[in-house]
Formats: structure tokens, C-alpha cells, sequence
């Protein structure tokens, strides 16, 4: 009954739209890790909605929306969100923030800036503090949820973490941060954010056992886990179904069948290894037609054909055996008078690197426009091929195949979906 939802590459599926449309089929949805580096859009008629961290299901008022203490929370950042979803007129009476997720604070956002203008070779982070927030965490010196609300023992920990980092700063020939000013600003934000911090693994874990549907929500993709990904081009948590028990709070038999998102092509942003990376008019063709900017920091994600070794990878280690394939109507999209008059495929490499992997392609017959289908019968035979070879590569079944940004741009495929 319970399902849990995991981008199978490097983030930006799609997963937003896909969790978009399940949540209302559930009591609760979870996200389980990760941070404000993640962005999801939602676009409900002419409104869009930009999600770092609430989970998506706060659009429905019937659904619980849990802020997992598997993730790293700017509380700042998140009562900023909170508010403009309120200036929208969305109840946000049913989200509920874990009291044992950490706390992104200015200091690790000024860290991860410090190492990123820094580094020779650059991860490409989204500098919002994550790495970080984990290592602090994993370090046991973070500041978790529930702190804000204990002064002393905040002032404590604020105060010890401040003389370590401003130490570092200070050796970068950095301004070092102040206390008050981020002790006010945390503890105004503590203050609004309140009525919705609770024990969300107590509230998960009654909620199963009173057999409520649960959905779990991943971040980022299987490619940008800390131990999976192409390390150390990741981000710092563990992105796959396996941590999603873990980073709510329930047992791992909670989390229920597990559903891959896949975009039709692939993209990444931030630097590491792409196989399939397309820098040509091929991929800026995807670019613009898949309007392949990041949510979060607004920058051009890389554009690269489709990559079933890479997927097949994401396959094995996620236990995925249903997936909805995302933006199929970018690859017919016509721009001008271009479109794409073939579609590529990796389904070999030459090495078995992630970094020098020269990937073999197939080639299909590219299929023009299909944002206007709205059933599996609309779709040319050519999209149905591609579909179809993504499912006997991988050995998955594609539920869905979304053809726009819409919510009802989604396409059951009639094989397995009724
Ligand atoms: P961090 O998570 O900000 O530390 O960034 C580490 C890597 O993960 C960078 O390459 C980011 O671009 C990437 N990343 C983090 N969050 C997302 C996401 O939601 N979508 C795509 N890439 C992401």
C-alpha cells in the first residue's frame, strides 16, 4: 500500500509532478532526506508552485505533509516557504517538521560556499549548506530542530559552533558571523515554525501500524547518493528507497513498493561525470525545449540522450520494478522549425567507468509533437517503441509517460494501468 518515490538518475526527473498527482491517494507524505537543495515545480492551472522542502501533497488539505529527521532544515529558508504558500491562500495546517531533522545554519552555507569558490575541481553544489549540515550531524556537533526551543542549550551549541567555524573563516580572511544576529533571526524563525514541530517518527510510526497510506519521498537521484552517485559529485545524503525508513523513522517494511522517476533524456547540473552529454545542438535543443534550468539556483542543467546502462545501475540498486518516464514530449518538441529527427540511446559502454565509459548508442526514429495526446493510442508508434525498449532493456514496467508540465499531462499506459 505504502510506496516510496526515487529519481533514478541525477535529480530533476520530475518527480514534483509525479508525487504531485499520487498524494491525494495518501493520508501522509514524507520527505526522507536532502534539504533545500532540492526543487520541485507543481503547476496547477496558471499558478506554479516551487517546493524545497514541504513535500508537494501540501497542496491537498486532506494529505499530512512529514519533514523527516532525515533531512537538513533552513529554518529561515522553510518559514519563507510557508509563508508564500499561506500569501497563495494553501492551508498549511497539516505539515508537521521532525524535531530530529538539523538545522541548516549560515555557517555551513558559508562553508559550502568557502570549498566550492575554493576547489579546483568543483562539485558545483547548490551552496545551501548541506554538506556541511551532514557533516556537522554525522560530527555530533549539529543543532537539531528541538534545540531552538531549549534556549541555553541552543545558545551553547551556536556559541561552540561559531568559535570553530569564525576560527576558519577567519584563516580564509573571511568576515566571521555573529552570534546575536543569528541567534535572533533562528529564533524568530523557531518561533513561526513552531506549531508544527513534533515527533514525526512517533507519528509515522502510529500512522502505519493504524494502517494509513504513506508516501515517501526522495530527493536529488540515485546518481548523487554519498555512497552510489559519482562521488565525490554527490550531494550528502543517501538518496535512495533503502534510507527511506531510516530518514522518517519507521521500519524498513513501512516503505512499501518502490516507483523510479526517469526523464526521457538526461540531466545533471553541477560538475562529475556524464556519460552521455550531449554539447551540441542536440543538447541545447533539450535545453530549451525542456526548459532544463535549475529550480533552485536558476543555472543551466547539462543535457545528454537517454543512458540505460546508467539506468540499469539505478534499476539494481533501488529494487525499482515500476517507473513513470517523465517529459517524453520534450524529445518531439519543435522549436522554430527544428525538432529532433533521431533519438539516441547508451546502452553499452566501451569501459566500465563512469568517467571514460565512450557509451554505444542505438538509434530511434525521432517522433515529432505529443504534448497534446492525452491516452497511450494518441502516441505515435515511434514514442510507443522508445517506451517499449526502455521497459525490455531495463526489465521495469513505465506506468505513466508524462507529455507536459501539467497534472493531467500524464499518460497511463494501458499494459499494466487500468
Ligand atoms: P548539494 O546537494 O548542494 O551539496 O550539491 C551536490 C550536487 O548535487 C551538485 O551537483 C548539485 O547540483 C546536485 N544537486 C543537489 N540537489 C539537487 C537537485 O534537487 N536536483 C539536481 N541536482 C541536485
Amino acid at each position: 500500500m505504502n510506496r516510496t518515490i526515487v529519481g533514478l538518475q541525477w535529480g530533476d526527473e520530475g518527480k514534483g509532478k509525479v508525487l504531485d498527482v499520487l498524494a491525494p491517494s495518501y493520508d501522509i507524505v514524507v520527505r526522507y532526506q536532502g534539504g533545500s537543495n532540492a526543487g520541485h515545480t507543481v503547476i496547477v492551472g496558471q499558478e506554479k508552485y516551487v517546493f524545497h522542502i514541504i513535500p508537494s501533497g501540501i497542496l491537498y488539505p486532506g494529505v499530512t505533509c512529514v519533514v523527516g529527521n532525515g533531512t537538513v532544515i533552513d529554518v529561515v529558508q522553510l518559514r519563507q516557504e510557508i509563508q508564500a504558500l499561506l500569501d497563495k491562500g494553501v492551508s498549511v495546517t497539516n505539515l508537521k517538521i521532525s524535531n530530529h531533522a538539523h538545522v541548516v545554519m549560515p555557517y555551513h552555507k558559508k562553508l559550502d560556499e568557502i570549498r566550492e569558490d575554493r576547489a579546483e575541481k568543483k562539485i558545483g553544489t547548490t551552496k545551501r549548506g548541506i554538506g556541511p549540515c551532514y557533516a556537522d550531524k554525522v560530527s555530533r556537533v549539529g543543532i537539531r530542530v528541538e534545540d531552538l526551543y531549549n534556549y541555553n542549550k541552543f545558545c551553547r551549541l551556536l556559541r561552540s559552533n561559531l568559535a570553530e567555524k569564525n576560527a576558519v573563516f577567519e584563516r580564509f580572511g573571511e568576515t566571521s558571523l555573529k552570534f546575536e544576529q543569528i541567534a535572533s533571526s533562528y529564533l524568530e524563525a523557531a518561533a513561526f515554525l513552531e506549531p508544527y514541530v513534533e515527533n514525526t517518527q512517533v507519528l509515522l510510526q502510529k500512522a502505519h501500524k493504524a494502517g494509513k497510506k504513506i508516501l515517501f519521498e526522495g530527493a536529488q537521484g540515485i546518481m548523487l547518493d554519498i555512497d552510489h552517485g559519482t562521488y565525490p559529485y554527490v550531494t550528502s545524503s543517501s538518496t535512495g528507497p533503502a534510507n527511506a525508513a531510516n530518514g522518517a523513522g519507521v521500519s524498513p517494511d513501512a516503505t512499501g513498493s518502490i516507483l523510479g522517476i526517469v526523464k526521457a533524456y538526461t540531466t545533471r547540473v553541477g560538475g562529475g561525470p556524464f556519460p552521455t552529454e550531449l554539447k551540441d545542438s542536440a543538447g541545447e535543443f533539450l535545453q530549451e525545449a525542456g526548459h532544463e534550468f535549475g529550480s533552485t539556483t536558476g543555472r543551466p542543467r547539462r543535457c545528454g540522450w537517454l543512458d540505460l546502462v546508467q539506468l540499469k545501475y539505478a534499476v539494481e540498486l533501488s529494487g525499482a520494478k515500476d517507473i513513470v518516464l517523465t517529459k517524453l514530449d520534450v524529445l518531439g518538441a519543435v522549436l522554430g522549425d527544428t525538432r529532433l529527427q533521431e533519438l539516441k540511446v547508451a546502452v553499452n559502454y566501451s569501459e566500465q567507468s563512469w568517467d571514460r565509459p565512450d557509451p554505444q548508442y542505438i538509434t530511434f526514429k525521432g517522433f515529432g509533437p505529443i504534448d497534446s495526446a492525452t491516452k497511450w493510442e494518441d502516441l505515435p508508434r515511434e514514442a510507443k517503441q522508445y517506451v517499449n525498449y526502455i521497459e525490455d532493456f531495463l526489465g521495469v514496467r513505465v506506468l505513466y509517460v508524462s507529455v507536459g508540465p501539467q497534472r493531467n499531462a500524464l499518460i497511463k499506459n494501458p499494459a499494466w494501468v487500468a
